[in-house]
């Protein structure tokens, strides 16, 4: 039982007890207790529709605006192509990178409820580093600033428009050691930072994701790394093309993730 100023007694058991808290505009330090509970990101029920929704209440409860951020990207990419979709909006107007402009938001970003289960089976010790690579809004940050309060995360993101709400976001919460950084990951000039862990999910296309596995690899030469990755790209680009990273965790039913670890000696 959680005690808010709003909600003296609140439960988080099922989406009803979002939908209550979805319903008023809390308080930052109610905010702030909630990031801070396990059950917050648990999604109520195991199934991928109550998943989504679980996601999409937490996020207006953490006052993102989302919506109004995709709108206004849609909105851009209508008057470029107006009988374009998601396929083609993207790459439209961010100079040909697929950035999924039109997509469904919770498409687009993994639950609240698997970055914790992610998080959880990594078993990720204090003071690790996660990156996220295009990273949109930055939802792996908001478990970690909530729940992980003595690890840092970086997500590079191409649209300024989600890494700007994203920081926005973690401002707020005071999630210090939670960033975004506008960076196309593909460009010639940009070298991959040493982290812990990796955390890639279908980001571009697929000599993009490839490319940033080969940024990886050199990593892994000097240090030990986790990849996490998400979605049947990513995943089947690591098992064709990848050998060097060994699959230490296969997701199970519902599950879009797997988990690789590598140190190259
Ligand atoms: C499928 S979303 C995943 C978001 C987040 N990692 C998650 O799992 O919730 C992929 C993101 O990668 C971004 N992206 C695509 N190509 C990129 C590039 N070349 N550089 C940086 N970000 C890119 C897209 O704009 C999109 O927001």
């Amino acid at each position: 039982m959680l005690q808010l100023e709003f909600f003296p007694r609140t439960e988080l058991k099922s989406l009803s007890d979002f939908q209550r808290l979805e319903s008023v505009s809390l308080s930052l330090l109610d905010r702030t207790r909630l990031t801070g509970h396990l059950e917050f990101f648990q999604t109520p029920k195991a199934n991928d529709v109550i998943r989504r929704q679980h996601s999409n209440m937490v996020d207006k409860i953490l006052g993102f605006r989302t919506k109004y951020v995709e709108e206004m990207l849609v909105a851009d990419a209508r008057g470029f192509d107006p009988e374009g979709s998601h396929e083609t909006w993207g790459p439209k107007i961010h100079d040909g990178v697929q950035t999924w402009v039109g997509l469904d938001i919770q498409t687009l970003q993994t639950p609240y409820s698997e970055c914790l289960r992610i998080l959880q089976l990594l078993k990720i010790k204090p003071y690790q580093q996660v990156i996220d690579l295009g990273a949109a809004y930055g939802r792996m940050g908001i478990v970690i600033g909530g729940m992980f309060i003595k690890n840092s995360f970086t997500g590079f993101e191409y649209v300024k428009a989600r890494v700007e709400e994203g920081n926005r976001v973690f401002k707020e919460m005071g999630f210090n050691r939670c960033q975004l950084i506008q960076q196309d990951l593909f460009s010639k000039d940009f070298e991959l930072p040493e982290a812990d862990i990796y955390f890639i999910y279908d980001y571009g296309q697929v000599d993009h994701i490839h490319h940033t596995l080969n940024q990886i690899a050199k990593i892994a030469v000097k240090r030990p790394v986790k990849v996490v990755a998400r979605g049947q790209f990513s995943r089947r680009i690591i098992s064709d093309k990848h050998e060097w990273l060994d699959l230490k965790y296969e997701g199970k039913l519902e599950e879009q993730f797997s988990i690789y670890t590598a140190y190259i000696v």
